[in-house]
């Protein structure tokens, strides 16, 4: 008895325990079954079955930069609901976000400052998605968007985490087949997969259309090519209204006026944005379906033909129109615009479209943002401009204009607070640009007048207010004069080539701090090159070829520590080459003294120069030996190039924006003087015809195999070949011609496969010209004025002829299987495969985090950046 009575009371005691607990529960949610650890901020909330959830899945990452460290089973870390990435619901405590998307990560990295964001390229590299994942019944939110999974298969248990309302796997990486049984998603409302490699999202009829809640759909850069029935698709969807399917080869849709009929009208679209497919104009029967609802169209980058589309003047909610690179044609005139007051940014760019607005016109709209390059505008210059006052970005580049520049252009500039980017280049704009006191300031303007006729004096203001100033290829004849004591320390690039600037170059460089490019090339400039162009110590670009200049260069240079690309050539400069340009400037890729007065040795110091790529000396009355040390260069005893061009990267006054600017340099190639810029990067060469050079050429040369060219023309150069020649496999051009070269042709010059000009005429050489393994393509000019020479191309030899015994072609065992291939075959090639060359080595060049910056200013700004990294990743996503 008295035993039952202490366990009944026992029982009793327990029940009492367990509503206590529950009663608790009810009250305060967060102390919720199961938990141990109480922490500072209550109760640990974290279900065990989401917590080993979450760990299966975080052993299925590579997380090399720890930043999954608060994951973990350690007694302290067991809230899950506290770890990085991870949100419970405040009511169930079951986990319902998980997001270790890129956006995420970049603003938790930022926080934590860690180091190498700038060449981070991936956070995490995913092995596998562990199954247990299923485990997140509550979730809610899924973002994995960046997280590098390497071709691996998106599973298809996703389906199962039926609560999802919002998938993000941008640029994951998932690739083989598309699970049909994300359509069980049927909560979904927002959907991202752009960029990803999956083999067959064209099922997506099997799955989309179930997706019935989804509000917004981006496949980007997925294969729709064999979905001609796209639209229909989308149009199933009935709460869609954010659709982007950017670069994802559409074909143009059947559009019936049954299709028309079908159109569920609880459709709305807002967002439409269809660029870079294979639409025609049909295209605009569907839109016009929406001419109340849409506030974004873009549609670039099809095959649009024909007048501009008359229902785009009935879209009275349009904030965005994108029409650029199309084939339109035709005339705008003011009545095309009329209905479309809300318009805040319109591109026509790359259209044939001629806009014709009466000169008094007054647009209904305040644009942001205009792009209407290669648009025809001319000949007078667009007066409607007049009437918008805050945009940052106008491009009205090669638009036929030609006229006076008005002065309320800049009046209208300096009341454009956001002013970004000006372009007016490539017209044929006349006039002087006056100083007047225009309060125009734009610390990160970037100011492209070049290309036109305007002329008389740089205007000090333009150097005060902007970062960078192109006005090249213009008539330009006076810089800045004394008389305005100038602060131009926002300046980071100038470029005042190609104009007719003249008299001795200005002395006041010290207030130009922050330059970075200065570029007065092919000017008239006469006298010495100022001391205080030493005070221009962040300078990496400096760009005096062609004028008039005289005298030594002055050793204040040497302090222009950062400076990459020094090219003096074409003047009339003289004095011993400077020791210091080997010793002080560790940065310097291109120097370049051509066809100047310079005399004497080359000191050896310039070996130490291992960024060194080209070097040009050309031309000069230089003498003495080649220094044996060349083969210290270490840039060029590398084969191939990691980048294509040579560029600078900087930041405007403001910090966020960023920029490029890719370098130009002349060079003599085969002959011609060429302009490279787009393939600047692969050119590695070594010119020093032309002067008077003697003894051997030393065989340390043939250590620099990343030589692309090589002339050493037109000196005195004794000695023979030596028969190492054969390890510069990247050569293209080898010019030994009019020297007192003796001895016999190596046989292993003829191993050098990519070898496309070659000459060595007019000296000694003797002997039979061996056969190679090639077949000799040569001209008889390449071996003319060698006497003691014979054999094919040049008459063949006489039986008693000494010649020497076959050798061995030499080939490089680590030689490449694409020799054929080699960078001077690039270069020679020139902008025609810079397109492709993009798709392969762009990443090396714009990395994860420039593309994180780009989504981010398009989502935030906008894009404020420079059009060209657009373009480029339009591109790249098209290889994708
Ligand atoms: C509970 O977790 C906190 C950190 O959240 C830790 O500092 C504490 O030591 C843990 N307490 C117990 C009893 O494990
Ligand atoms: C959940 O809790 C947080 C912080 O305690 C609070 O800011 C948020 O509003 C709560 N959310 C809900 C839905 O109650
Ligand atoms: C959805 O899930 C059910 C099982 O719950 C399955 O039978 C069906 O095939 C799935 N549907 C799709 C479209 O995957
Ligand atoms: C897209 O897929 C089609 C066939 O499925 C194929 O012919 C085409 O080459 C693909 N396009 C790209 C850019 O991969
Ligand atoms: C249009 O959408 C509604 C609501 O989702 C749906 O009930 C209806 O069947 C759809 N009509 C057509 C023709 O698809
Ligand atoms: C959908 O498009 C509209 C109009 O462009 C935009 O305002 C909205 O932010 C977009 N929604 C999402 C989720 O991006
Ligand atoms: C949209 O187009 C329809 C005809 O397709 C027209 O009746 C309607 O007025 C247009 N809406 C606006 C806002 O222009
Ligand atoms: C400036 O305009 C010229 C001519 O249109 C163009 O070639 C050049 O790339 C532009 N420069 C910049 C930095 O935008
Ligand atoms: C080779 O270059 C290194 C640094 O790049 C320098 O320290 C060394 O003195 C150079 N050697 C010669 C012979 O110039
Ligand atoms: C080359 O050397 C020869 C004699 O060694 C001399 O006559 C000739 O002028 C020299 N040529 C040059 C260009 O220095």
């Amino acid at each position: 008895m008295e035993g039952d009575g202490i366990r009944c009371l026992n029982k009793l005691f327990r029940a009492l325990i367990v509503v206590v607990i529950l009663l608790q529960c009810v009250v305060n949610p967060s102390l919720s079954l199961g938990f141990n650890n109480i922490s500072s901020a209550g109760v640990t909330r974290c279900f065990e079955r989401e917590r080993e959830a979450l760990l299966a899945f975080k052993l299925g990452l590579v997380d090399d930069y720890n930043l999954l460290s608060s994951w973990g089973r350690e007694e302290h870390k067991q809230d899950c609901c506290n770890w990085a990435g991870i949100h419970c619901s405040n009511r169930t405590n079951h986990v319902t976000q998980l997001n270790l998307g890129w956006y995420y990560l970049r603003e938790a990295d930022a926080l934590q400052q860690k180091g190498q964001q700038e060449s981070l390229d991936y956070y995490f590299q995913g092995k596998m998605m562990s199954p247990k994942l299923i485990e997140l019944q509550h979730l809610k939110y899924l973002d994995l968007s960046s997280i590098d999974f390497t071709g691996t298969q998106l599973p298809y248990f996703i389906g199962s985490l039926s609560n999802l309302r919002h998938l993000s796997l941008w640029e994951a990486s998932f690739g083989g087949r598309f699970p049909s049984q994300v359509g069980n998603l049927t909560r979904l409302q927002y959907l991202d997969l752009r960029s990803n490699h999956f083999a067959n999202v064209e099922n997506m009829n099997s799955w989309l259309p179930h997706l019935s809640s989804l509000t917004y759909l981006d496949l980007s850069h997925n294969n729709l090519s064999n979905v001609p029935d796209w639209l229909e698709v989308v149009n199933k969807l009935p709460k869609l209204t954010n659709l982007t399917l950017q670069g994802c080869g559409l074909p143009s849709p059947v559009i019936h006026s049954s299709t028309l009929f079908n159109i569920n009208s609880s459709n709305s679209f807002a967002h439409v944005d269809l660029g870079s497919n294979q639409l025609t104009s049909s295209i605009f029967l569907w839109l016009s379906k929406y001419n109340a609802s849409l506030v974004h169209l873009n549609v670039s980058y099809n095959q649009l033909t024909g007048l501009f589309p008359d229902v785009i003047g009935n879209m009275s909610s349009l904030a965005h129109l994108d029409l650029s690179s199309n084939q339109f044609e035709g005339v705008i005139s003011e009545s095309h615009f009329s209905g479309l007051s809300r318009l805040r940014s319109l591109s026509l760019s790359s259209t044939s479209l001629t806009l014709n607005f009466h000169s008094t016109w007054v647009p209904p709209f305040q644009l942001d943002y205009i792009n209407l390059g290669s648009c025809k505008m001319g000949p007078h210059f667009p007066n409607w401009l007049r009437t918008q006052k805050s945009y940052w970005r106008l491009d009205i580049s090669n638009a036929g204009i030609s006229d006076i520049l008005p002065s309320w252009f800049w009046e209208r500039l300096s009341h454009a607070p956001k002013i970004g980017y000006v372009d007016l280049s490539n017209n044929q704009i006349r006039g002087t640009i006056t100083n007047s006191q225009i309060n125009f300031v734009c610390f990160s303007c970037r100011l492209n007048l070049s290309w036109n006729q305007l002329e008389g004096e740089v205007p000090p203001f333009l150097l005060k207010a902007s970062s960078s100033l192109f006005l090249s290829h213009n008539k330009f004849s006076g810089l800045f004069s004394l008389l305005f004591p100038i602060n131009a320390s926002n300046l980071r690039l100038l470029d005042l080539s190609s104009n007719h600037l003249h008299g001795e170059l200005p002395d006041y460089w010290t207030h130009f701090k922050n330059l970075l490019v200065l570029d007065l090339s092919d000017n008239l400039f006469l006298g010495r090159i100022p001391a205080t162009m030493g005070s221009l110590s962040s300078i990496q670009t400096l760009n005096l070829n062609n004028n008039g200049l005289v005298g030594e260069l002055p050793s204040s240079l040497k302090n222009c520590t950062s400076l990459m690309v020094f090219d003096v050539g074409e003047n009339k400069l003289s004095g011993l080459i400077p020791e210091w340009l080997g010793v002080e400037l560790p940065n310097l890729t291109i120097l370049i003294l051509r066809s100047n007065h310079f005399y004497g040795s080359i000191p050896s110091q310039l070996c130490n120069m291992g960024s060194i790529q080209i070097l040009d000396f050309s031309m000069n009355n230089i003498s003495g030996s080649i220094p044996k040390c060349l083969n210290n260069l270490t840039n060029l005893a590398l084969r191939g190039s990691s980048s294509l061009t040579i560029s600078h990267y900087y930041n405007a006054a403001s910090g966020v924006l960023f920029f490029i600017y890719e370098d130009e340099a002349s060079l003599i190639w085969k002959g011609i003087m060429s302009k490279y810029k787009s393939t600047l990067g692969l050119v590695k060469s070594i010119h020093l015809s032309s002067n008077r050079l003697t003894g051997e050429i030393p065989s340390e040369i043939t250590d620099l195999v990343g030589l692309v060219s090589l002339n050493l023309s037109r000196n005195n150069l004794t000695g023979q070949i030596t028969p190492k020649v054969g390890k510069l496999q990247s050569l293209d051009l080898l010019d030994l011609s009019n020297n007192q070269i003796h001895g016999i042709i190596p046989t292993s010059l003829f191993g050098i496969s990519g070898l496309g000009k070659l000459d060595l005429s007019n000296n000694h050489l003797s002997g039979k010209i061996p056969t190679g393994s090639q077949l000799q393509t040569y001209e008889p000019s390449v071996f003319a004025g060698n006497p003691l020479l014979c054999g094919i191309p040049l008459q063949t030899c006489s039986p008693d002829e000494t010649t020497p015994a076959e050798q061995p072609v030499v080939k490089n065992q680590d030689e490449d299987n694409d020799g054929f291939i080699t960078p001077g075959f690039y270069v020679t090639l020139g902008l025609g495969f810079v397109v492709g060359f993009w798709g392969v080595c762009g990443s090396l060049i714009f990395n994860r985090s420039w593309r994180y910056m780009y989504f981010k200013l398009l989502n935030g700004l906008n894009d404020w950046l420079y059009v060209k990294v657009a373009s480029f990743m339009q591109r790249r996503m098209l290889d994708e």
